[in-house]
């Protein structure tokens, strides 16, 4: 093939070239295994994951001291479904309607039987795609084995109309990728995939987790939004701006897990954001673009929720005009 000189200095040779997944692959596994983590303002050394597991171990002493523990574990299993209706203003005709099973943060080796419990709960619900966002295991080393046999029955129970998308949280390991695959989960990591009706197209875009991994190759994945109506799967809600400004219009995470340890009125001891903090929970607006952070089905550290519920959504998608709770926005960049 010829190439012009502008083209042999600004782009890769796609002879030569490595593929963007074996790159991605090559970084994320040198953060993990020197467990340093990259935001997008600094990154973090071990010490911040030491200190969690400090409060983490100290909380589930206290609780066990003060007789609250038990009552925590309880309140953990009492799962929500919830029903949403999201609107959205650019939804493609074809699309109004769609419904969406959005299930996040399962940490499925810290509550056994989790993936049952989902599935007894969603066995009756009826949808047409179901995305993961992230955080499958509690654990943030070791094997990935058991995590990976429970969320193959999980899996195995999904009744979804065009499969289920997952991506990775900062709970997870890089070596997860392949297995769920495996198990017919077609991973986005940092990529999208087009669902099409006619001549209308829904694109989903998801990135690598964006809390612990944030890397240029996730803001390069979202640019697609620049081309259709896209859905984003991103694990936390640290990357919404950059996703509103390049013209997304459905951005849909998790990770705080609306907080999991709250105070009488749900008020968040720990959010584990540092951007978009008030992004926390539930269903919000920036720059036109919807965002939901679900609250996650499972838990983290300890197996406990206070004054938070954890959560399965469907979300049914609705061609209208949004509705914006807070002040107005900037006008919105125009998107081809
Ligand atoms: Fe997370």
């Amino acid at each position: 093939m010829n190439r012009t000189a502008a083209e042999r200095l600004l782009l890769p040779d796609p002879e030569t070239a490595l593929p963007p997944r074996l790159i991605w692959a090559a970084n994320r596994f040198r953060m993990e295994t020197e467990n340093r983590k990259s935001r997008r303002y600094g990154g973090k050394g071990p010490h911040h994951w030491y200190a969690l597991l400090f409060l983490m171990r100290t909380l589930k002493v206290l609780l066990k001291v003060t007789r609250q523990y038990e009552t925590g574990v309880r309140n953990a299993w009492d799962i929500a479904v919830r029903e949403i209706d999201v609107r959205l203003p650019r939804l493609p005709p074809a699309f109004d309607g769609f419904t969406v099973l959005h299930l996040s943060d399962l940490h499925l080796d810290g509550m056994p039987g989790l993936e049952q419990a989902i599935l007894e709960r969603t066995g009756a619900i009826d949808f047409d795609l179901c995305v993961l966002t992230g955080d499958y295991r509690t654990e943030l080393h070791g094997p990935i084995g058991p995590t990976m046999d429970r969320l193959r029955q999980l899996v195995a129970g999904l009744r979804s109309r065009h499969g289920v998308l997952g991506i990775l949280g900062n709970h997870d390991d890089c070596h997860m990728v392949g297995p769920m695959e495996a198990m017919g989960i077609r991973m986005l990591v940092n990529e999208s995939v087009r669902l099409t009706r006619g001549e209308e197209v829904l694109q989903v875009v998801g990135t690598d987790d964006v809390h612990y991994y944030f890397t240029d190759q996730a803001v390069h994945a979202l640019e697609a939004a620049r081309s259709a109506f896209t859905m984003a799967l991103v694990h936390s809600p640290e990357a919404y701006d950059i996703a509103a400004d390049l013209g997304v219009d459905l951005y849909l995470c998790g990770h705080t897990h609306a907080g999991q340890v709250c105070l009488p009125g749900g008020r968040p001891v720990i959010k584990h954001l540092s951007r978009g903090r008030r992004f926390y929970r539930g269903t919000w607006t920036y720059r036109g673009m919807v965002g939901v952070t679900n609250a996650g089905a499972g838990t983290s550290g300890v197996p406990v929720r206070f004054n938070t519920r954890g959560e399965i959504l469907r979300l049914t998608l609705r061609r209208a005009a949004v509705e914006s709770h807070s002040a107005p926005d900037p006008p919105r960049r125009t998107t081809q």
